[in-house]
């Protein structure tokens, strides 16, 4: 079950409705998706995908998204901390990310309009939507161990635009050293 963190105030929140409200206020949707299929640690993006293409297609079919990939992170994944240090910089999309999380466990940080930091740690069955443009990064750690889906328009939109604001830093550090 998804978990939010009002970073500033160091304030948690477990209801979902109350965080489901939350984030709606700033324009990112979380739902709950059905995600019981067992996956080995090492299955491939395909499988992964086939697992929930039942879910999956609609979806993309209804709202005009046209390409999904995986990430799979498990303890044996090669070079574990130089992929942490790939997603935990503070950046953009031109396109709306999604991103079904089908197992494991992942912090998603949103930096708000208004300044306020927000991290939203995502379980399995947590299905997010974050507007163009918002700033975000994304954290493995302590884990290191998360499946997800994520779904884009166009390929361009995989491209993260960094913010160099160095603001993922302080929070990456005082959250998970
Ligand atoms: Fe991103």
């Amino acid at each position: 079950m998804a978990k939010l963190l009002l970073a500033k105030e160091n304030i948690t929140v477990t209801d979902f409705k109350t965080i489901k409200n939350l984030l709606s206020q700033h324009g990112i949707k979380i739902e709950k998706w059905e995600a019981s299929k067992p996956l080995a640690d090492d299955a491939s993006q395909e499988t992964i995908l086939e697992a929930y293409a039942h879910e999956l297609k609609p979806f993309m079919d209804k709202n005009g998204y046209a390409v999904a990939d995986v990430i799979n992170v498990h303890p044996l994944t090669p070079n574990l901390t130089g992929l942490r240090e790939k997603f935990m910089k503070e950046h953009t999309h031109s396109e709306d990310e999604i991103r079904f999380f089908v197992d494991g466990v992942g912090k998603f940080w949103f930096h708000l309009d208004n300044e306020e930091i927000l991290c939203v740690t995502c379980e399995r069955g947590d299905f997010m939507s974050v507007p163009k443009n918002f700033r975000h990064w994304f954290d493995l750690a302590p884990e290191y161990f998360v499946k997800a889906i994520r779904i884009f328009s166009n390929m361009e939109g995989w491209v993260p635009n960094y913010t160099e604001s160095g603001i993922d830093n302080e929070y990456n550090k005082a959250h998970t050293p």
